[in-house]
């Protein structure tokens, strides 16, 4: 199959004219990428079974694993579900258009072939000016998973998805890169409780002060023990794994306690060790000790003969003596990590080392979502120093 791309000359304010054809596309049946605030979209008409078949086939996706059907509009929304729970209206009229989805009880409209055999269904409002506008002149909803090959990372540009889908699908609508970089976050609303499935730009600090009351699924915290279900089918398959072995490294909260103690054997030698090196200006001490660390460990590995890559932040990329490293953005914005995270992993399987080693980063707000997608692509290999 020709895989066709259009380029949106001014993706904030695309015109309708871009989108016809893509549009009509998923009408009929097709498989259009586009971009979303989140990352790059594989669409087909959600009310369609086979537009779904072809989706799971263009990813080579397990046929279990439901797919989010995209709408653009509040009233879009009605003949999906079967209700609309309280805390359901509640994050709609806070968090849409934007990078939430939510799980309702399914109505008949939407075909099982869409969500993957479960009696509900994933909804998201995307407030990406092209996608929202593709899905309005489309006039169906948009099943979209992330438009990656199964078991590659998602794709935060056009470019990513061209790599992955040409070929397979009918069209790529390029809207440049996306903003945040990281999949929706996943609240299932169709219980007593919501349920956060999978973390993302929405936190569960902001959920938890809108809603007073939610629940974590274990398989948002670690790795799912085996027999175990997760709500989000998506969640049990390893994710990603990149081609070289990942592994995270982690501060002990003894090291942290240390390195927190002014006059502390451990504090005296890394802040000489800083002040000595020089070229770390705005970095805290228990940045500058983890990246030593990180450097260290990769160091061993390539004088081992191995080719080593390291996965680093601007505050620490000059401490390095590796030749491969990445930075994925500064520790003072967790939305800087969270936008170059995908972009890093694969420029690592394009050059094809054998081992990376990465910092670790801050478990709170959005960096919650990039320590999760982080842990699962290394595997939850995580080595503490
Ligand atoms: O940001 C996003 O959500 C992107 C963009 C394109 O919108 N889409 C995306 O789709 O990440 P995908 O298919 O890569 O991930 C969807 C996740 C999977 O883990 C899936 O298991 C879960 O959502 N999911 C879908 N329907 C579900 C349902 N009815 N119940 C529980 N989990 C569901
Ligand atoms: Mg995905």
């Amino acid at each position: 199959m020709e895989t066709k791309g259009i380029i949106i000359q001014d993706p904030k304010h695309p015109r309708d004219e871009e989108l016809y054809e893509a549009a009509r596309i998923l009408r009929e049946g097709g498989l259009v990428a586009f971009p979303t605030e989140t990352v790059y979209g594989l669409g087909g008409n959600a009310l369609d079974d086979r537009a779904s078949g072809k989706i799971y086939a263009a990813k080579g996706r397990p046929s279990d694993n439901p797919l989010i059907a995209h709408i653009s509009t509040l009233e879009e929304l009605g003949p999906l579900v079967r209700e609309i729970p309280e805390s359901a209206k509640k994050l709609a009229k806070a968090y849409w258009p934007g990078p939430l989805t939510m799980v309702f009880p399914k109505s008949s409209q939407i075909p099982y072939s869409t969500t993957g055999g479960l009696d509900t269904v994933a909804v998201r409002m995307p407030s990406d000016p092209v996608a929202s506008r593709l899905i309005h002149l489309a006039g169906v909803p948009v099943a979209a998973p992330s438009a990656n090959t199964s078991g590659r990372p998602s794709p935060t540009t056009a470019a990513h998805v061209w790599q992955d889908m040409k070929g397979r699908i009918d069209m790529i609508v390029d809207g440049g890169p996306v903003g945040i970089g990281l999949e929706s976050t996943i609240v299932d609303v169709s219980g007593a409780v919501p349920v956060l499935l999978r973390p993302g730009a929405i936190t569960q600090e902001m959920l938890k002060e809108l809603l007073g009351e939610l629940q974590i699924d274990p398989a948002v915290l670690g790795p799912v023990e085996k027999g175990v279900r997760p709500k989000a089918p998506g969640m049990k398959y390893k994710h990603y794994a990149p081609r070289g072995e990942l592994v995270l490294i982690q501060l002990k909260e003894e090291t942290r306690a240390q390195l927190g103690k002014k006059g502390s054997p451990l504090y005296s030698q890394t802040l000489r060790r800083m002040t000595d090196s020089g070229k770390c200006f705005g970095l805290d001490l228990e940045s500058f000790y983890l990246a030593c660390q990180v450097n260290q460990a990769a160091e061993e590995k390539e004088r081992a003969g191995a080719s080593v890559g390291v996965i680093c932040t601007d505050e620490t990329i000059e401490e390095y003596g590796i030749a491969i490293k990445r930075s994925m953005g500064t520790r003072g914005s967790e939305a800087s990590l969270a936008h170059n995270l995908y972009r890093v992993l694969r420029e690592f399987d394009d050059l094809g080392v054998d081992y990376i080693y990465s910092e670790s980063f801050s478990d709170t707000n959005l960096g919650r979502a990039v320590m999760n997608r982080l842990s699962k692509a290394a595997g939850y290999h995580v080595q503490m120093v």
